[in-house]
Formats: C-alpha cells, sequence, structure tokens
C-alpha cells in the first residue's frame, strides 16, 4: 500500500559519501578508509591542467557545455543544472499543488523536496504504479534505481507517460545512473522532450565528478526556462562547465570505462556470502536483517558501505581496484567465518 509522506522540516536526509564522519566514529584516519558508500564510478574521468582564463572568467551561457551534452546524450532539450540535485529541488515549484507518486525505496531527496514545497507525496512500490496512476499528477522514478537497482523498460515508461499527458500529469525520471546503458534512456528516443515528460541525468556518477555539481535537466521548453530562471545566470562555476565539456565529448574515455565488469566482479565476491543481490552497473544492494551489523562490522575493518533502514539493507559501490576487492572479501570473511553477527 502507497503511504503519504510528511518529513519534519528539519531532518538531515542521510547520504553516502561522508568519510569524515565515519573517521571521527570509528577513529580511523580519513586516508585508511575504502568508500563504498556512494554509487560513483571509483576510476573517474580526471581534467587535463585547467588554464588561468578558466579559474577567472565568469561563467558563459554559450560556451560548448550545451552543445557537447546535446550530442553525449542525443537530445537538443536540455539545460545545465548544478548537479541534479538542484533539478529535484526546482520542479516542484514548476507546478500548482499536485499529488505525486514516488516510486520507494528512493534517493530521499525526491519526495523531501516535493513536500516542501506543499505537494500531496505518495511513496510507492514498483508493483503498485499502474494502481496509482489514473489519480495522480505527477509519477516519479529513478531508472535503474538508486537504491534497489530496479529497472523499467522503455516500452513500459512511453506507455504510462501516454496515460499520463492525456490529464496534464507528468512523469519524471531521475537517470543518474544510466550511463553505462545509454539504449534504455529515453533521450535517446527523443530529440525533443514531449509534454509531459521530464528526465534528469548527472555528471557525477558515470563519470565519477560528483565533486563538480553538474548535471542537467531535460524537458519541454517552458519547464526548462523556470528552473533556468530560478536558477540565476552563474550557479554553474566556468571551471566546472570546462571541465564537463572535455568529458562529454571523450568517447575514448567513455567507451573504454568498464563498469559492467567491475559490477560483476562484485556481484560474484558476494554472492559467497549474501542471497539476496539487486545489481546495477554502480553499486550491489543487499536486503538483510542484519544490515546495521554488518555496516558497523565491515566500518570497524575500515570500509564505509551505506545502510538504509527501511527496508533494512546495505549498498555496497564499486571497490577502485583489486586490492580493495580483496580487503572487501577478507572482511566479509571474518564477518561470516568468525560470526560476528551474534
Ligand atoms: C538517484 C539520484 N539522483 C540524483 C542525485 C543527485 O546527483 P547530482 O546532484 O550529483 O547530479 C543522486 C545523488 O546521489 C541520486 O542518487
Amino acid at each position: 500500500m502507497g503511504i503519504v509522506v510528511v518529513f519534519p522540516l528539519n531532518k538531515k536526509i542521510q547520504h553516502g559519501g561522508n568519510l569524515r564522519e565515519a573517521a571521527m566514529l570509528y577513529n580511523i584516519p580519513l586516508e585508511n578508509w575504502i568508500d563504498l558508500s556512494t554509487g560513483i564510478n571509483p576510476n573517474a574521468w580526471f581534467p587535463p591542467e585547467i588554464p588561468h582564463s578558466v579559474w577567472q572568467r565568469l561563467p558563459e551561457a554559450d560556451d560548448d557545455l550545451l552543445a557537447s551534452a546535446q550530442q553525449y546524450y542525443g537530445c537538443k532539450d536540455l539545460l545545465p543544472v548544478a548537479g541534479s540535485q538542484l533539478a529535484i529541488q526546482s520542479l516542484p515549484y514548476c507546478r500548482k499543488h499536485s499529488r505525486i507518486a514516488i516510486v520507494s525505496p528512493c534517493y530521499a531527496e525526491h519526495p523531501y523536496w516535493w513536500q516542501q514545497a506543499g505537494h500531496e507525496v505518495l511513496l510507492i512500490s514498483a508493483n503498485e504504479v499502474e494502481q496509482y496512476l489514473p489519480s495522480i499528477d505527477v509519477l516519479l522514478l529513478i531508472n535503474p534505481n538508486n537504491p534497489d537497482a530496479h529497472r523499467w523498460s522503455l516500452a513500459t515508461l512511453q506507455h504510462w507517460h501516454k496515460q499520463l499527458v492525456e490529464r496534464n500529469a507528468w512523469l519524471i525520471v531521475d537517470e543518474a545512473f544510466m550511463d553505462s546503458t545509454p539504449q534504455f534512456s529515453l533521450l535517446s528516443h527523443y530529440q525533443h522532450l514531449p509534454d509531459g515528460l521530464i528526465v534528469l541525468r548527472s555528471i557525477g556518477k558515470f563519470f565519477g565528478l560528483a565533486g563538480i555539481r553538474l548535471g542537467f535537466i531535460a524537458a519541454p521548453d517552458h519547464i526548462l526556462h523556470k528552473i533556468e530562471a530560478m536558477q540565476g545566470p552563474w550557479s554553474i562555476s566556468h571551471p566546472t562547465r570546462w571541465v564537463g565539456a572535455l568529458a562529454l565529448r571523450d568517447t575514448q574515455w567513455q567507451q573504454q570505462t568498464n563498469l559492467a565488469q567491475q559490477s560483476d566482479k562484485l556481484h560474484t565476491l558476494l554472492s559467497r556470502y549474501f542471497k539476496k543481490i539487486h545489481v546495477s552497473h554502480y553499486f550491489c544492494y543487499l536486503p538483510h536483517t542484519q544490515a546495521k551489523q554488518i555496516k558497523h562490522q565491515l566500518a570497524k575493518q575500515g570500509i564505509w558501505v551505506r545502510f538504509f533502514e527501511n527496508p533494512s539493507a546495505i549498498r555496497i559501490g564499486l571497490p577502485k581496484n583489486n586490492e580493495a576487492f580483496h580487503q572487501l572479501n577478507n572482511a566479509f570473511l571474518s564477518i561470516f567465518c568468525t560470526n560476528l553477527l551474534k
């Protein structure tokens, strides 16, 4: 059954990547940790030296970032944003009071911001979408999903979009983790976005560039204009635009980076210890009644993973190299072979 969400205004949303907190809590120096708490490519794209002029000049909207993105995504109706997070925060202000269903478990920032903007937010499960479709104004889902790696086919999403748009309702698809499987992206099908369809993309995950804060929103013009007006002239820095454009044009690196192979390797390792594993190219998600204890035992050995309370699960990102794989395996061996979970 879908549930209506109410977030307390001051609730702090948990995220991965909080390694300083881990270092404090477990008294292990920052540099000794293996951080598997995020879902980003651990072997990131690295920029060449950044020219001085790029640090000095103000960002220019007519540089080649947009053209590079249009080429990369195969879609024209794009707006760069300071991380897809910025689009997540802005979209709820582009609609009057609405009833929005968000497929859950999900990236918690989505329900949080729709609720803060005063909308009625329902958290539904993947198999409840058909049931809720006739009575909602917005359907929002993450494809592939973070954290549980659930995937929807293009045909299913297009079918739902058709039903929604007839009632002026929206389908929002967050494709932050789509880059390694572009054939499943809605953007590969639309040069121009039809009414009622909004897609979010991130530079942080596939390129491993979470720190530069760059993402894109693809949407019909009137929505892009609203978001552009909200974010103002300089919310994306010039260095970010410069680095982002280069990464988007680096087809050689894009073809060489092999997340699928790394995630297969992680899956194989985890299947020695876990029965239920949801696999994505960026992380594995493990529902487990003792998830909290597993996270704690891994942390004691300097491995930081993401814990989810409801449902009880951990999410493990891709180790960077063979040594990190080895350390993860040793940590699980010690946890499961010496009954540390008792
Ligand atoms: C599903 C999903 N969408 C969007 C974001 C925001 O990403 P960014 O703002 O770095 O593009 C995240 C961050 O973890 C995410 O997990």
